[in-house]
């Protein structure tokens, strides 16, 4: 395998890419794989009007087997003998009068038989048809020309996506570039963007799309606004995505003139009946509402002292009549009246204690979107227990793509493992089977029929490779897969993708394999472990770790870390009550700590830092562990990557090896801080002493200073031996210092700090000999958000491989401020063979 793919290479495979194309590149298959009998030579699509979902799986069909064996088929619209590759609805290819056994397909569903050099793709809708021939091409594509005969339907209705894109063209949590949908507050001029996402999701079997923040903006619902919007639906129809929109629940007075935004108020009633109708004149198919009410200072019923099930009527009586639903979001908790020094107090309680009792009262076009954990997409979290209680009311689960706290995109983190925590968990309500996924989101626990499923929320952008990391996508690849079939298995899913996106080297699925099936592990072990959350800085950026920031405000992400113990407690005997709100098995589980699983010790108990776990570990011993071992696992990341050079493209090879390199830096920063900042509350010592003792780092204020100065750092724990240097002028600055080390070959890393407003220059020496420059611009190579600050986020380190150092050799950084960038410095690590520090 290894040769001949040492050949494909040769053979000008590894053209340059920048993964617009993402996992639909349809690249050649090589010689070996490439079939020369039985290429479709016909196509023949069983709708010729441009629009519908089969006509344009005609062209993809042509498009994908062209690329992909490197012949063109026709297409045609008329049945005839020489039609190899038939699609169409099953309504279709009855009237057609061509005879075929196809099994009963629920909504979206499709059958996919390939006998005989005769392929038939027959969709239960439209919308079924274009998703066999995604199937179809994604089987080519790998390489695969079994004979297959199958039926495949959805495990739910809706799997829909939710951009968080305000109308000014940012994008909430956004970091991979600004909005494809919205500019300068208004709806993008340019469509073309948006017609090649719907193709992406159409491919992944994405049905719907909310296209505007949750955190919305009324003036989407003006008359430019509604017409920009139904270009947005024309560029996404012909891939059968319907899309919807978030709405503000206070338009109608702050867009509207009224002096309300009451629910029950006929004005009220009547000015959103209004804007309905007009919205479905501009999108007749539009899909429905998204609505975040009273939460996190978003207005809502609450506000007038109505439930938030009326609420959610108000919304879906006015868009009923069209067929359309709405999304009303269970993520209400109030904010700003938590209290951490009230043990009872949790903000996890809280979309149990709203929903609880409105079970029942919601319209039956009401869809309440739940967030898989109780807080908010934390690197673990139990599953929602809302998810038990919705037993008359449509729910659907919200997954988060977008890597908010998992690392902004900047770190390599495959989600459906974690995911897969939550959807594969039992509920046992009342004592049956109730698998989130299979069972729940199916609809089949509560015999729910229609209405349940998935939304995922996702930052997609101007960025050539969409989310800004190229390894980010196999998450969104994933969650459409998962959204079809929750039981699928996270490897073999990601094997698939792999093979799309990067070709079918053994080596490249292996290598991508290796890495992303612990990527989540090993960022749960440098971020926050035992279920304490991801330690990342909760009021600001949400990226690199601030422990401290967990506490003391009235977020309610708290840790409640002090002097001597860690955890909350949330038991029904003598804590927050949230363990009960789980049904009673399950319940008792997590109220008992002997029988709570370790990964969630620290998310239902309060325990002091030498509790001792499962795994014989004190939790103090086990949070040094872990951060080592997470850094430790980060750092083989770019050396596994180094494996594909050859074969794949260089410029997504040489993007791919900047994060991961990048990662396995800010991967040992968050090591460090965490383990500092522990260490230094519970003054317990690391068992192994690594904690504080770096002993191939020189720290930068040690160091001889031109032009520097010492200073600390906030929070303290962010810098190596708590200080740093900043260059005190603007002309160029130095430290150096003796090398004290053995003479041999050496990794020297410089670690440095990265902030938005400059870009300082660098350059490494060891005696007057140039080791390398760089320049502090991360702000424009990595998407995550940036800060002005010399804290945790903006911490970064380079490495230099493989130098030769003597004994009392010197080394020197030189370091050129630039904006309010001072060039500052933490340490010089100059690093043996195979350590990580
Ligand atoms: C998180 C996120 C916000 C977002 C909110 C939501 O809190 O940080 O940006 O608005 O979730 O899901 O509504």
């Amino acid at each position: 395998m290894r040769g001949l793919w040492f050949l494909t290479a040769l053979s000008g495979l590894a053209v340059a890419e920048d993964g617009l194309n993402a996992w639909l590149r349809y690249a050649q298959l090589p010689p070996n794989l490439t079939r020369h009998d039985g290429i479709p030579s016909t196509i023949v699509a069983l709708n010729a009007t441009e629009t519908s979902p089969v006509y344009t799986a005609g062209q993809e069909l042509q498009k994908g087997i062209s690329g992909i064996l490197g012949q063109t088929p026709n297409v045609t619209h008329e049945v005839s003998d020489a039609a190899s590759v038939v699609v169409g609805t099953v309504a279709a290819f009855n009237s057609s009068g061509i005879a075929t056994e196809v099994p009963a397909l629920e909504e979206d569903g499709f059958w996919l038989s390939t006998k005989d050099d005769k392929v038939e793709i027959v969709g239960q809708n439209e919308r079924g048809a274009l998703y066999g021939a995604f199937e179809y091409l994604s089987m080519l594509a790998q390489g695969n020309f079994t004979e297959v005969a199958y039926a495949t339907n959805p495990s739910a209705a809706i799997r829909w996506i939710n951009q968080w894109d305000n109308m000014d063209g940012s994008i909430e949590r956004g970091y991979g570039g600004s909005s494809i949908f919205f500019a300068r507050n208004g709806i993008s001029s340019n469509v073309t963007r948006i017609s090649e996402y719907a193709r992406l999701l159409a491919s992944i079997r994405v049905n719907g799309i909310i296209v505007n923040n949750v955190n919305a903006n009324a003036a989407l619902l003006s008359d430019t606004n509604m017409a920009g919007l139904a270009k947005i639906a024309d560029a996404m129809r012909p891939w059968g995505v319907r899309v919807g929109i978030s709405l503000n629940f206070a338009s109608p007075q702050s867009a509207g003139g009224l002096n309300t935004f009451d629910p029950l108020d006929s004005k009220v009633i009547s000015w959103w009946n209004g804007i309905t109708d007009k919205l479905y004149t501009h999108v007749p198919d539009l899909a429905g509402f998204l609505v975040k009410a009273n939460s996190e200072g978003q207005p809502g019923p609450i506000t007038y002292g109505r439930t938030l099930a009326e609420g959610a009527n108000l919304f879906a009586r006015a868009a009923k009549p069209h067929g359309g639903i709405v999304m009303f979001r269970a993520f209400v908790y109030d904010n700003q009246h938590l209290n951490e020094r009230n043990w009872k107090d949790d903000r996890a309680n809280a979309a149990v204690d709203y929903f609880r009792d409105l079970d029942g009262k919601f319209d039956d076009n009401v869809v309440v979107q739940v967030k898989y954990g109780p807080i908010d997409f934390q690197v673990r979290e139990p599953a929602s227990p809302l998810f038990a209680h919705l037993q008359k009311t449509a729910s659907a689960i919200e997954l988060q793509i977008t890597q908010e706290y998992l690392g902004q995109q900047c770190h390599l983190v495959y989600l459906p493992p974690l995911w897969k925590t939550i959807l594969d968990f039992d509920l046992k309500v009342d004592g049956q089977k109730s698998v989130i996924g299979e069972d729940v989101l199916s609809g089949r626990r509560f015999n729910k029929t229609g209405l349940t499923g998935y939304a995922g929320v996702v930052n997609v952008g101007q960025h050539p490779t969409w989310l800004g990391s190229h390894l980010s996508m196999s998450n969104l690849y994933a969650y459409g897969r998962l959204a079809w079939d929750p039981n699928l298995d996270s490897a073999a899913i990601l094997d698939d993708w792999t093979r799309l996106t990067f070709g079918l080297s053994e080596t490249v699925v292996n290598t991508v394999a290796s890495m992303s099936l612990v990527s989540w592990e090993a960022y749960e072990n440098y971020t926050g472990n035992l279920g304490v959350q991801t330690l990342t800085d909760i009021t600001g950026p949400h990226y690199g770790p601030n422990p401290q920031s967990m506490d003391n405000n009235a977020w309610g992400q708290w840790t409640r870390a002090d002097a001597y113990g860690i955890g909350m407690d949330r038991t029904v005997k003598n804590g927050t009550g949230f363990a009960g709100q789980y049904p009673e098995e399950v319940a008792a589980q997590f109220e008992d700590i002997e029988t709570t699983p370790d990964d969630l010790l620290l998310w239902f108990h309060h325990v002091p830092y030498t509790h001792v776990l499962k795994n014989g570990k004190t939790v103090i011993q086990h949070f040094y562990d872990a951060h080592y071992a997470g850094a430790e696992t980060a750092a083989t990341f770019p050396k596994q990557w180094e494996a594909v050079k050859g074969l794949i493209d260089d410029q997504r090879y040489d993007e791919v090896l900047f994060r991961l390199t990048y990662q396995a830096g800010h991967a040992i920063v968050w090591r460090d801080s965490i383990n500092t900042f522990y260490n230094s509350l519970s003054k317990i010592a690391d068992e192994q002493k690594r904690v504080g003792n770096h002993t191939w780092r020189i720290e930068a204020e040690s160091m001889t200073l031109r032009n520097y100065r010492s200073a600390t750092v906030n929070p303290f724990e962010m810098a190596s031996n708590l200080h740093v240097v900043q260059a005190s002028g603007g002309s160029t600055a130095s430290v150096s210092a003796p090398l004290n080390f053995t003479s041999g070959t050496y990794d020297i890393a410089v670690a440095y700090y990265d902030l938005a407003g400059g870009s300082a220059s660098y350059e490494l020496f060891v005696n007057d000999k140039s080791i390398g420059k760089w320049v502090g611009d991360n702000e424009s190579k990595l998407g995550y958000t940036t800060t002005n600050g010399v804290n945790g986020h903006s911490a970064t380190r380079i490495t230099f491989k493989r130098i030769e150092v003597k004994e009392g050799d010197t080394v020197r950084v030189e370091g050129k401020p630039s904006g309010s960038e001072s060039a500052p410095l933490d340490y010089v690590a100059v690093l043996p063979p195979g350590v990580v520090d």
